[in-house]
């Protein structure tokens, strides 16, 4: 049976871990304290672990670290990342690989389109934008990533897309 993991600040993440959870019929968890304990060695079934990306903040990064070596290496785990950078641009840049350091070897990685929504942001989150983008700013937003990130500041954007999973479940099916 698949364990399905999850982190959210504004809920997308926690739509995309919901649904991948309810095609396998069992429920998604919030990453808590005790998850690193949940994921242990007595088991082979795979875990999936959806988590939001705020530039080197990234609470599914966090959880692989704490967990032991033997379960990093003998557990299949899936890391699906939540964000607004374009998806093709995640890919090539694979920011997460660098994230988890020499874990990455181990870890699958994924990437899922997000939401962001400019007037639901609490004042620290609206601040880091708004830092970032005036930076881009200033030092000329040349690629194709840093452009959609100026020209959508301030604005709603959804980009979930349910459709996505099909390559995580699909993961799941070759790891069960
Ligand atoms: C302060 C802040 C920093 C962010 N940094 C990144 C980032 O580095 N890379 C990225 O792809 N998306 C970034 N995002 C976009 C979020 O990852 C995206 O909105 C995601 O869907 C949020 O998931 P949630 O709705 O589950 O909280 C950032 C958003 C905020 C508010």
């Amino acid at each position: 049976m698949v364990s399905v993991l999850y982190a959210s600040y504004y809920g997308s993440t926690k739509q995309y871990a919901d649904a991948l959870a309810a095609r396998f019929g069992v429920s998604a968890q919030e990453i808590g304290d005790n998850s690193a304990s949940l994921i242990d060695g007595s088991s082979a079934d795979p875990v999936v672990i959806l988590s939001p990306i705020h530039g080197p903040a990234h609470p599914g990064v966090k959880l692989i670290k704490r967990l032991s070596e033997a379960v990093v290496k003998g557990r299949p785990i899936a890391l699906a990342t939540v964000g607004m950078t374009l998806e093709h641009v995640a890919y090539d840049q694979d920011p997460v690989g660098k994230l988890l350091g020499d874990r990455a070897n181990h870890i699958d990685r994924f990437y899922l389109p997000g939401r962001l929504n400019y007037s639901e942001l609490s004042r620290k989150h609206r601040g880091m934008m708004k830092s970032v983008v005036w930076g881009l700013k200033i030092t000329g937003a040349k690629g194709e990533n840093e452009k959609m990130m100026v020209d959508t500041f301030g604005q709603y954007v959804d980009r979930v897309d349910f459709k996505k999973l099909a390559p995580i479940a699909e993961w799941v099916g070759n790891n069960t």
